[in-house]
């Protein structure tokens, strides 16, 4: 589903974040990467996200090579928000309505989903992330558990066929770190990509297909 091809990336103050990194990520597994602070992990998701792109070599998504200039098209943009959610490592950052509900429904009427359609995955992941008590809240005032089960609700009711977390425990205490833990395990399907920065080893032992790896010289092992 992802391949990436000698992919380097280097910031535009000349910091190099990525160095010729050579990979395939195949739908329905769930790839763990870890690697010491710095190595490039949240630059890679931000480059499969489309928001930055490679200074070298190429990323292709289902077989499309993503260049700046192929998400300038809106519909090809579109598509590729649509298959692949992303998880940042700072959730506050991802959160921008006015309550818990709006942020869900938000990206459903992005994708053209009927009234109907909306309230009802808003109603499932509502309940499925235990955000009832929640719902009209401004997602400000949310605890940093909250703000991550609401992202993950927001994200997860648009059904992509890949999920990109970054560091998804971070910032959580030992309760919410096993509630995401349980959770993420429970989103393993045999068509689902799952991607996980993490550096706990419990919850890599719990999720990973594949443990990736990276070093200090932004590459791969
Ligand atoms: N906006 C930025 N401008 C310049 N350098 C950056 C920026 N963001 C990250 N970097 C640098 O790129 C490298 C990779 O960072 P990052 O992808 O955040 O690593 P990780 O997520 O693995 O901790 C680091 O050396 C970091 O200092
Ligand atoms: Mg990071």
């Amino acid at each position: 589903m992802i391949q990436l091809e000698h992919l380097s990336y280097q910031y535009p103050d000349g910091n190099p974040a990525l160095s010729d990194i050579t990979y395939h990520f195949e739908a329905g597994k769930c790839y763990c990467l870890s690697g010491p602070n710095g190595c490039g992990k949240s630059t890679l998701f931000r480059i499969l996200n489309g928001l930055s792109f490679a200074s070298a070599g190429s990323y292709l998504l289902d077989g499309v090579d993503v260049t700046e200039k192929k998400m300038r098209d809106k519909a090809f943009a579109a598509s590729l928000h649509r298959r692949i959610g992303y998880i940042m490592q700072n959730t506050e950052v991802q959160l921008f309505t006015r309550s818990v509900e709006e942020e869900i429904a938000f990206g459903l009427y992005q994708m053209g989903l009927s009234d109907e359609e909306v309230v009802a995955r808003v109603e499932k992941y509502i309940s499925l992330l235990g955000l009832e008590s929640l719902r009209k809240r401004s997602p400000f005032t949310l605890s940093g558990g909250e703000k991550k089960r609401t992202a993950l609700a927001a994200i997860l009711a648009m059904d992509p066929p890949a999920l990109i977390m970054d560091e998804p425990l971070n910032g959580l205490d030992e309760d919410g770190q096993q509630w995401v833990t349980d959770f993420i395990r429970g989103l393993k399907t045999p068509d689902r990509l799952l991607i996980v920065a993490t550096h706990n080893k419990d919850l890599i032992s719990e999720i990973a297909d594949e443990t990736i790896y990276m070093t200090k010289e932004h590459t791969f092992r």
